[in-house]
């Protein structure tokens, strides 16, 4: 007979823990995966922001050195023209020379933005037109003509140019200022964004982790711990204890297999209890006949031969004594036979106990037991048969063992039928150490009383005494 097998989803099924598992695995790789995704594109939008910030910065600079220059040539070349003095004319041929560099980096620095480099080539061809048609000549005329370069000096041309420039230095400084403060507002919604998908990433990660924590909190630990203290109970020797088996996937199905499994033990508890109790019913059958047989039979017959041997006594001539006392002889030998007979009928089984009951039989134990025996036996009214004769064989083996082994003094005998179960208890204060290994009476024993359901117990630490106690339910019986 095997295991039975139990049935339920397959572990790989769609509701097995392992699918589970993996489902999970994969809603938490999504969430953590979407986190990263937009953390990542915010901080490189973050990064191309701030490079565009740091390009403003730098146009901004440009345009400020490029007007620091053009105010240089025309400071100078006042300077000289009203001097005539031509240390005035260094810093307006630094200007001059540093001039087209500096343009060329500052149309560089706009080549991405239209409207930026279209004011920076208008600056840069406004510069070059400042410097060659207006500049250089009034500084060369100043040479040659001192008087008409100042009033050349004097007139509008070079403020209208110089307004120009400037004018055209605002609008790019402007525009750079407007584009750098968007630039900082979308570096701000970038930062605000990366802070919200790593702040919600790790938010909904943690709850998911949570979450699945408790679901496999719920689903594995606890239903395990539950299945390992029932099979506890079970090797306690609980049969009848069960886990619920609604588990998920694999968990039902070792909750179902652990039932079965129980189940299966309770069952075969009983067929083995059942079957040891018809083995002891029928040996007990079995030794009845054969006391029977031998007190209606050759008993008899041995007590006939008896009284036939008398009878022929009784009619023997006087003169015969050698023959009457031959005959004595012979009937006081068959009487023994009879006795020895009777001793031996009697271990086979008790006639007493089916015709008078326990109490009686116990008490007839007591008086043969050779160790002085003191007995207390509180059973109202007979027991079933099973139930009685074990308890005979109970006390007329304890009796036996207390006699060969014990070397005791004393030997109590108790019997209580209490509450559907009879509680035997045969004490001697002998040397103890009574051990089930070493002969074949207390084995018999626990197998007759486990027949029954009960349990025998032997309690014989040595120098201290042996105690047995048997315990035999008889209720539904
Ligand atoms: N009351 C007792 N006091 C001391 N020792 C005991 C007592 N009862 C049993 N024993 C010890 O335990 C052993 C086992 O007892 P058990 O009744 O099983 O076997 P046995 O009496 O030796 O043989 P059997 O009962 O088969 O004739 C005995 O051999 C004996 O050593
Ligand atoms: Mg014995």
């Amino acid at each position: 007979m095997g295991l039975g097998r139990a049935r339920g989803p397959h572990p790989g099924a769609g509701g097995g823990l392992t699918g589970r598992a993996v489902a999970a695995g994969l809603l938490l790789a999504l969430v953590v995966g979407t986190a990263f995704a937009v953390l990542l594109s915010s901080i490189s939008d973050l990064r191309r922001s701030q490079l565009r910030q740091q390009r403003s910065a730098e146009v901004l600079t440009m345009a400020n050195r490029l007007e620091r220059l053009i105010i240089d040539m025309e400071t100078g070349q006042r300077g000289f023209a009203l001097t005539g003095q031509e240390q005035f004319l260094q810093p307006w041929q630094a200007a001059i020379a540093a001039y087209p560099g500096q343009i060329a980096t500052l149309e560089r620095l706009v080549a991405d933005a239209p409207q930026q480099h279209a004011l920076a080539r208008r600056i840069a061809t406004a510069g070059a037109s400042y410097i060659h048609h207006y500049s250089i000549p009034l500084v060369e005329a100043a040479r040659r003509d001192p008087a008409t370069a100042r009033s050349v000096q004097a007139a509008a041309e070079g403020k209208r140019r110089m307004d120009g420039m400037r004018a055209d230095f605002d609008a790019l400084v402007a525009a750079q200022q407007s584009l750098a403060r968007a630039e900082q507002r979308s570096s701000d919604q970038a930062a605000r964004r990366a802070s919200a998908a790593g702040l919600g990433g790790l938010i909904v990660s943690l709850a998911l982790i949570a979450t699945y924590s408790a679901y496999l909190t719920r689903a594995i630990a606890a239903p395990v711990r539950r299945v390992a203290a029932t099979a506890r109970r079970l090797a306690a020797g609980d049969l009848a204890a069960r886990v619920p088996s609604h588990g998920a996937g694999e968990i039902g199905l070792l909750q179902r297999s652990f039932n079965t499994m129980a189940a299966t033990l309770a069952r075969q508890r009983t067929e083995l209890a059942a079957s040891r109790s018809r083995i002891v019913t029928s040996a007990d059958q079995a030794r009845r006949r054969i006391e029977r047989d031998l007190h209606d039979g050759i008993q008899q017959r041995l007590v006939s031969l008896v009284l036939d041997i008398r009878t022929a006594q009784s009619t023997l001539p006087a003169d015969r004594p050698q023959v009457a006392e031959q005959l004595d002889r012979l009937a006081d030998g068959l009487v023994e036979a009879v006795d020895e007979l009777r001793e031996i009928s009697r271990g086979i089984h008790p006639a007493i106990l089916s015709e008078a009951g326990l109490g009686p039989a116990l008490k007839a134990l007591a008086r043969r037991s050779p160790i002085p025996a003191e007995l207390e036996v509180e059973v109202p009214r007979r027991l079933p048969e099973p139930v009685e004769v074990a308890a005979y064989y109970v006390v007329s083996e304890a009796l036996a063992n207390t006699a060969k082994h014990a070397q005791a003094t004393h030997v109590s005998v108790r019997a209580h039928a209490r509450d559907g179960v009879l509680h035997l208890q045969v004490r001697d204060d002998g040397v103890g150490g009574a051990s089930a290994e070493e002969g074949s009476g207390l084995v018999g024993l626990a197998d007759r009383v486990e027949a029954l359901e009960g349990t025998l117990t032997v309690l014989s630490p040595p120098g201290q005494g042996t105690t047995l106690l048997a315990a035999l339910p008889y209720a539904g019986r």
